[in-house]
């Protein structure tokens, strides 16, 4: 685990512990004052993406805005998993809700679909479809908040309904929102997020 340089904050059992996944060219310090906000008293844990971008760190590589390296998606979201497991043991911590903004969003979406063992569920924010599985997983019992904005000019308009759409057929529990809002976060998400937090902790 030494391999992802990461922010971790000790927290209460009481609710699960958030992982925290910044958007591209931010680090593990970024999400950190939201994961408090957002959910107070848990456990926060922060990886910095290892993929550097015109030295913007990320969590896997694309060609371009939005055409993703899957090959490369698969890989990361597979070493991720790992990360999750070993700081899980390290610092004895259970399974994690992901909490991922942006590029963020769309790794814990590929870690859904490709490791779900890794997260007890997700809040997605301004997400896209990473990839489709060969095999669907089965996510039942896992739920997932997605927030995207109907003003985004990063994420096609159908795209996250795409993402959706998938999660259900793997039999997640999905709430997905379209905020008016573009790429960026408001106090609605902030304020539907926490609520949604609070009774899936
Ligand atoms: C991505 O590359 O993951 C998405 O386009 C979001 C972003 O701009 O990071």
């Amino acid at each position: 685990m030494s391999d992802f340089i990461h922010h971790y904050e000790a927290g209460g059992t009481e609710r699960p512990p958030l992982l925290l996944l910044h958007g591209t060219g931010g680090d593990e310090h970024d999400l950190v004052p939201l994961g408090r906000t957002l959910a107070p008293g848990a456990a926060l844990l922060s990886p910095r993406g290892k993929v550097l971008e015109n030295g913007m760190p990320r969590f896997f590589r694309r060609f371009g805005e939005g055409r993703f390296d899957v090959e490369d998606i698969k890989l990361r979201a597979a070493e991720l998993a790992g990360f999750v497991e070993e700081a899980r043991e390290r610092y004895g911590i259970a399974q994690p809700i992901a909490l991922g903004f942006s590029n963020g969003a769309n790794i814990a979406a590929a870690m859904l679909l490709l490791a779900p063992e890794a997260l007890a569920g997700a809040v997605l924010l301004r997400v896209m479809t990473p990839l489709v599985p060969d095999v669907l997983p089965d996510l039942a019992g896992k739920p997932v908040l997605m927030l995207s904005g109907s003003a985004d000019p990063i994420v096609p308009a159908d795209d996250a309904g795409r993402l959706a759409s998938l999660l259900r057929e793997a039999s997640a529990t999905v709430q997905h929102q379209v905020l008016p809002a573009g790429h960026g976060l408001t106090q609605a998400d902030v304020n539907l997020s926490a609520r949604w937090l609070a009774e899936a902790g």
